[in-house]
């Protein structure tokens, strides 16, 4: 079997590449090991960036995002018993965030590339990457494909990335002495707005999925058990940490999905090697606070389409070769907002005194300065893609 580009990984990244490839003229075939049910299940990031939402519209798959996501305006940051909006329409006019869960965007795209006929082969096994260096093929189930380029688009657990060798990446990263909780639950938001609390009991975050879905995060150790972690539990910990200004009251439902993640900077330079591109979470991962995750594959996945379309259409290998570097810069800034955000917004055991109230003093700047709010929200919002990034 051959095709153009090999796609490891039917996350966000992947298949928003094979979908753009496709509307290049370009071949491609997606392997996932996952089952499609499994991979359409996964809940996890929920916010878009408008260069995200522009960039699914532009590629024909945004229209049941522009129907259900939910467009928000602003966030609040929750503290020392107040409330403070970053009010974006103020801050950065024009831009904002869409609420809209990142299931429904794989989903859509899975959709969009059965639709169009796209190769996507779900829970092949033994995924294995061979002669990187010139004519590259994928083994996989006891079958063998030729390609002309491999993407990884496998996530941070994923086989592209070892398959590397030795001594030709290097890799920054930073682990965080905690981990977030998430729970989906069938009940209104209360709030009309994302909640972002810090507290002395740790971080909490209020979002949501629908009029009728909400999804809240809290800080927990990083070796937290979901077993430890009974309902009433956690809606006794949300409302601890999100009940803290006068007539807020938190409404509770049915939890339908619960998970531990760690917390984790990571990247890994050069975002290449030989014919071998990563993008998204198979290079670089963030810390959730920022809600940067899934948003920094799709400007990955924008980069590499541009310099495929480049190299099958003139030969030219220009844009393949600075790959890496044209996404790093906007990697690193987004490990940076990611990183300013966790430090701002959860509790430290190592932290002393001076360094809460240096945070709690960080904090009062943010929420009264426009300069300083200004930087959150354009951050927040997402810097825009440069044409071709
Ligand atoms: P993935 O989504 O991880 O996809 C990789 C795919 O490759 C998977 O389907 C996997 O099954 C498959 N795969 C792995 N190994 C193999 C193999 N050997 N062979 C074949 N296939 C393989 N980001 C945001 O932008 N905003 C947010 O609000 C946000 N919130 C988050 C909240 C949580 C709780 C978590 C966990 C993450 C959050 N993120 C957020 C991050 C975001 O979910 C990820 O950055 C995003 O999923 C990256 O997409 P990806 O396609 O690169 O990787
Ligand atoms: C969500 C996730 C995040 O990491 C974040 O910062 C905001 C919202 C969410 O899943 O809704």
């Amino acid at each position: 079997m051959r095709t153009q580009v090999g796609i490891i990984g039917a996350g966000p990244a992947g298949l928003l590449l094979s979908h753009l490839l496709h509307l290049r003229g370009i071949s491609s075939v997606v392997l996932e090991k996952r089952s499609r049910e499994y991979v359409e299940r996964r809940v996890r990031a929920g916010v878009l960036e408008q260069g995200t939402v522009d960039t699914l519209v532009e590629a024909g798959v945004g229209e049941r995002m522009l129907r259900e996501g939910l467009p928000h305006h602003g966030i609040e940051l929750r503290y020392g018993g107040a409330g403070h909006r970053i009010p974006f329409e103020k801050l950065v006019p024009g831009r904002a965030i869409t609420v809209y869960g990142q299931q429904e965007v794989v989903k859509d795209l899975i959709a969009a590339r059965l639709a169009a006929g796209g190769d996507v082969r779900f829970e092949v096994e033994d995924v294995e990457l061979h002669s990187l260096e010139s004519q590259p093929y994928i083994t996989f189930g006891g079958e063998r494909l030729d390609c002309d380029v491999v993407a990884g688009c496998d996530g941070f657990h994923g086989v592209s990335r070892p398959a590397v060798p030795e001594g030709v990446l290097s890799v920054f990263e930073r682990d965080y002495p905690f981990a977030w909780l998430g729970i989906l639950a069938r009940v209104a938001p209360s709030s009309e707005e994302l909640i972002y609390a810090r507290t002395e009991r740790g971080f909490a975050l209020h979002s949501m999925r629908s009029p009728a879905v909400s999804r809240f995060y809290l800080q927990v150790p990083a070796d937290a058990r979901l077993e430890d972690w009974p309902d009433e539990r956690i809606w006794q910990e949300l409302r601890t940490r999100l009940e803290t200004v006068p007539g807020f009251g938190l409404a509770t439902g049915e939890i339908m999905e619960r998970g531990i993640t760690p917390m984790r900077g990571f990247v890994a330079e050069p975002m290449q090697y030989g014919r071998l591109y990563l993008a998204g979470d198979a290079a670089h991962i963030v810390p959730p606070t920022g809600a940067k995750g899934l948003n920094l594959a799709v400007a990955d996945v924008r980069v590499l389409t541009e310099a495929l379309a480049a190299y099958f259409g003139s030969g030219s290998t220009e844009l393949l070769d600075g790959y890496s570097d044209a996404c790093l810069k906007r990697v690193w800034r987004a490990q940076h907002f990611s990183w300013w955000m966790t430090t701002l917004l959860h509790t430290f055991e190592e932290d002393d005194p001076y360094a809460r109230k240096l945070q709690l003093s960080y904090l009062d700047y943010v929420t009264s300065s426009e300069a300083a709010a200004t930087t959150l929200a354009e951050n927040y919002v997402g810097l825009p893609f440069e044409p071709g990034r």
